[in-house]
């Protein structure tokens, strides 16, 4: 069994050390929050299997020969579960105006990175591509947003479709908006950044019964997103989550990790944990007030 087992170490992983599409987060355990005994700890990996393919497939996002995010993406919906990345601190990015795809989701033999659309074997049948949203009025909205990136690479890095689904655009460019922000200044004042890194995941909940965009893509009901950090005055772990509707309401709540991790549980009826159960002790005071 030892000898098995290591020759199917031996021969497995040159081939994840090249992949993107990745058969297990560990490939980028940086992007995780880490437990006292410094393992990376993943938001809940769902896995639903038909005829040996997961539709669930994990994703380390390869940008410029870099690992710059992880993703878990929901193949069935054509939309990500989650975004998981880490946060240094405010960095001024610009934005790109195209959108980058996941090669391998269609085609095994694809680019290991995130690419264009040309020359993609299969292209759109595992996931969303850019025609999908022309003329729906939905914005692609970034799970990892563009002003969370540390560098001007990972701002760029954000701009491929598997970090993005369909968002109504009142949400994504009001309150959705202002809550990244404020999370944002929020971390970038109270967090310990230079040796324990802020934590975020953000999500999506798809609807049910589907609402489809273009007749492929689940619109999300949700949108939800939580951060762990080390508060550098109080010297602790501590949290914070949001979600609001995907819809032109305005509604936006600020909840407990514990709170935002019961309502997930509910939704995708199954339990799921963001940081491991963990992480748990709530940041005492309001965030995000409503402009
Ligand atoms: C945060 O992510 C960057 C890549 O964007 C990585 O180089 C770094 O090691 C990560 N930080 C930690 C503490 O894992």
């Amino acid at each position: 069994m030892g000898f098995v087992c290591g020759l199917f170490l031996l021969l497995t992983l040159p081939v994840l050390a090249l992949t993107e599409v990745v058969t297990s987060f560990s490939t980028c355990p940086q992007f995780f929050w880490k437990d006292q005994n410094g393992k990376a700890v993943t938001p809940t990996i769902f896995t639903q299997v038909t005829n040996g393919y997961d539709h669930y497939q994990k994703i380390c996002q390869r940008y410029k020969n870099l690992y710059q995010f992880a993703t878990l993406y929901d193949t069935a919906h054509r939309i990500p579960v989650y975004s998981a990345f880490n946060f240094t601190g405010i960095q001024k990015c610009s934005r790109k105006n195209s959108w980058l795809i996941e090669p391998r989701l269609d085609d095994i033999n694809g680019s290991p990175e995130m690419t264009t659309e040309s020359n993609v074997k299969n292209l759109g049948q595992k996931q969303a591509i850019n025609d999908d949203y022309d003329k729906t009025g939905y914005d692609k909205g970034h799970l990892y947003p563009v002003s969370q990136a540390d560098d001007q690479c990972t701002a760029f890095a954000t701009f491929t479709l598997t970090n993005a689904a369909p968002q109504h655009l009142r949400f994504n460019r009001g309150v959705w908006n202002q809550m990244e922000r404020a999370v944002l200044n929020y971390m970038n004042t109270n967090c310990q950044l230079n040796n324990n890194i802020a934590y975020i995941v953000t999500g999506t909940v798809p609807s049910n019964p589907s609402k489809l965009m273009n007749n492929r893509v689940n619109i999300p009901k949700y949108f939800w997103n939580a951060f762990c950090c080390f508060d550098k005055n109080c010297k602790k772990w501590v949290s914070k989550a949001h979600k609001g509707p995907n819809d032109d309401t305005g509604t936006l709540l600020e909840l407990s990790l514990n709170n935002l991790e019961a309502g997930l549980s509910q939704d995708y009826g199954q339990a799921f944990s963001v940081f491991g159960g963990q992480c748990q002790t709530d940041i005492n005071k309001p965030i995000y007030h409503k402009p």
